[in-house]
């Protein structure tokens, strides 16, 4: 298998026969590269009204989505002289009510991401305001169209897409002649608007422009990055027009362009299921794809899916290759067999010529790297358990410390506990420090980071919940790494960029434990998140060290974070997991306390952690046994990235 991030590869698509996509897409292989592209192309737009000594109106979005366009411009007016004078822009959306200066505000994000480092007249910047009574706030909209006309209308609006299908803030059921008006948000924006509210109620209102307001704009770039958008762009791109999905009104403008990302293309019909428009060039990858997906469609057990399952199917094409569903079954069959495995490490003293791990050496040193200090036992308790049980030398390495996702009344206990225990012993010691740390959360203020100090202590009751847990999968001390990498350290959801400090700690520790395997969050599809970045983190330290001749032996194990599981034709060792065994990877995830009952960033997701992962594990297990394997009671499954100098 080549590493691929859950898409059919292109070279597996020979061509397209017709197209169910009804919005224009181009698909980037990666966010950074598409986001200049589109900032370019704005930037064309304002100098060619600039030389017509035109102004032009450009419609802005928040959210993460075009957050390096934003960049683009930034770099592109300091380095390259490009001005904004000429330019008057009308945001999409604010939150009803809002503060401008509030944490939260869309006036603050654009002017940290744009306003405040542009030369654009202060006077041309229209954002909704979040402000206005709400008595006013009809002929408040009402004037914001006006306005939105008097310039001549948008020239080009920019678009993100919600995961309700939402443009701007207007959910599911919105008309397609609506106006600027205030609205109700959906449940999953609010929940998705989380991070950025913690501790704090998300406004169940915003102000935002209608769909008609932006389908009149002349150009319209809307663009989606990450897995978590794919289904919804589907659906937006691919269906019929819907009040359902309005996104899917963009299928009624004439002048929209979508930009995607590899991940966001991945539920696309073209690149999910390609045989069903085109013709393909079947590798082994593509087949097991192909023929996975009948099994659960016919729900049928893979090896009794016959010709006429391919020929009715759209896969006729694989029957003419491989000359009868009989063999193609058996083919399919095994290659999933061979997925499965007891021995994550590898079976000592066995033929390993069809396992996913070598048998030798038959005592490997393991490391499991945690993005957070509870990725280890969520997402791989039971290959954890089963590791240390066969007597493998098991590390773990916590990448980061996991401070922001502690809550403040936890943190408050144990400073609390720690003060009144000094006290109580009249120890002159205690620090001045730690006082000024329960006051501030005492009086800590909406959206203010903590100090350095609460910080330290959120990272510390994590450690202390890592390290049990650790513990209870039966690790020595140790054998316990808490990497604490820098990137992390902002004190909010958005982090700094990676840094050459960051890889020299991971690096640092893989020289030290030379290890046979590493196992790794490899949620490669989210574009911004934590699991990326560690995982980056990884992959340069690879880089770094690929000279060295142990690493030719060094095995890098993905497994997904908490959200999801890798489809099953992806996986390449599934590891099965008792119903004792689960308990124990219950047990362990328990340890992590200040992550139960509801975490400070549990995302759209009502379960607890353990909750989700038994779920996913047991559904992994299912879907073996709907294929006609072995009925397991869980499975954990992971997927070898093989880097091309191994
Ligand atoms: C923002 C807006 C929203 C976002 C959408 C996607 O002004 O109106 O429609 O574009 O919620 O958000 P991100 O980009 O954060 O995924």
């Amino acid at each position: 298998m080549t590493n691929s991030i859950g898409t059919v590869r292109q070279d597996q698509f020979k061509f397209q026969l017709k197209s169910v996509e009804k919005i224009p897409i181009e698909i980037w292989e990666n966010n950074s590269e598409a986001s200049k592209h589109i900032a370019t192309s704005i930037a064309e737009a304002i100098k060619d009204k600039q030389k017509d000594f035109q102004p032009i109106v450009l419609g802005l979005a928040t959210g993460s989505s075009p957050v390096k366009v934003y960049e683009e411009l930034v770099r592109l007016h300091k380095e390259d002289g490009l001005s904004f004078s000429n330019v008057y822009t009308f945001n999409l959306d604010e939150y009803y009510p809002m503060q401008p200066d509030a944490v939260q505000s869309y006036v603050r994000f654009m002017n940290e991401h744009l306003f405040n480092h542009i030369d654009i007249p202060q006077e041309n910047i229209h954002i909704p305001d979040g402000t206005v009574e709400m008595d006013g706030v009809q002929d408040y909209c009402d004037f914001y169209e006006q306005k939105i006309e008097s310039l001549g209308g948008l020239d080009i609006q920019i678009l993100g897409i919600g995961r309700t299908g939402h443009i701007g803030f207007n959910e599911p059921g919105s008309w397609e002649t609506s106006k600027t008006r205030l609205v109700r948000l959906d449940n999953l924006t609010r929940e998705d608007a989380k991070g950025d509210f913690t501790n704090e109620d998300v406004p169940y209102r915003a102000i935002t422009m209608g769909i008609d307001t932006i389908m009149k704009a002349k150009e319209i770039h809307i663009m989606a990055w990450g897995a978590h958008k794919a289904p919804i762009v589907k659906v937006a791109v691919e269906d019929e027009v819907s009040a359902a999905v309005p996104c899917s009104y963009l299928q009624h403008h004439d002048n929209t362009q979508f930009y995607i990302d590899r991940s966001a293309a991945s539920e696309l019909t073209r690149f999910k299921m390609p045989w069903l428009v085109g013709i393909c060039n079947w590798d082994d990858d593509l087949i097991t794809k192909a023929v996975t997906w009948l099994s659960e469609k016919l729900s049928k057990p893979i090896l009794k899916l016959t010709n006429e399952d391919y020929n009715e199917n759209n896969l006729s094409d694989l029957i003419i290759e491989e000359a009868s569903a009989y063999q193609l079954n058996i083919r399919v069959f095994n290659r999933l067999q061979h997925t499965i495995t007891g021995w994550p490490g590898g079976k000592p003293n066995a033929d390993d010529s069809t396992r996913p791990e070598r048998a030798k050496p038959g005592k490997k040193r393991v490391i499991i790297f945690s993005p957070h200090p509870d990725d280890d036992v969520i997402s791989m308790g039971g290959t954890f358990l089963r590791l240390v049980d066969q007597k493998h030398e098991v590390h773990v390495a916590y990448q980061t410390s996991g401070n922001i996702a502690v809550h403040d009344h936890d943190a408050l206990k144990y400073i609390e506990f720690y003060n009144e225990y000094v006290t109580s012993v009249k120890d002159e010691h205690i620090t001045n420090d730690m006082l000024a740390a329960e006051e501030s959360i005492r009086n800590k203020q909406i959206g203010q980071i903590d100090s350095d100090t609460v910080r330290k202590v959120k990272g510390l009751i994590r450690r202390g919940e890592a390290r049990a847990g650790a513990r209870f999968c039966g690790l020595q001390d140790s054998n316990i790494h808490f990497l604490n990498l820098p990137f992390y350290e902002t004190g909010k959801t958005k982090k700094k960029a990676l840094s050459q400090d960051d890889i020299e700690i991971v690096r640092n520790l893989i020289e030290q434990i030379k290890p046979h395997q590493i196992y790794a969050a490899g949620d490669l599809a989210d574009p911004h998140g934590t699991h990326r970045v560690c995982l980056e983190s990884i992959f340069q330290a690879f880089d770094q060290l690929k000279k060295e001749k142990w690493m030719k032996d060094c095995w890098l194990w993905l497994y997904r974070g908490a959200w999801h599981e890798y489809p099953i034709d992806e996986i390449e060792m599934a590891v099965p997991i008792s119903p004792e065994e689960l308990l124990r990877k219950r047990k362990a995830i328990f340890m992590h306390q200040s992550q139960k009952d509801s975490a400070p960033f549990p995302g759209g997701d009502a379960r607890e952690f353990w909750q989700r992962a038994e779920d996913r594990n047991r559904e992994a297990a299912n879907t073996y046994r709907r294929l006609g394997f072995a009925e397991y009671e869980a499975i954990e499954a992971f997927r070898r990235w093989k880097f091309d100098w191994q």
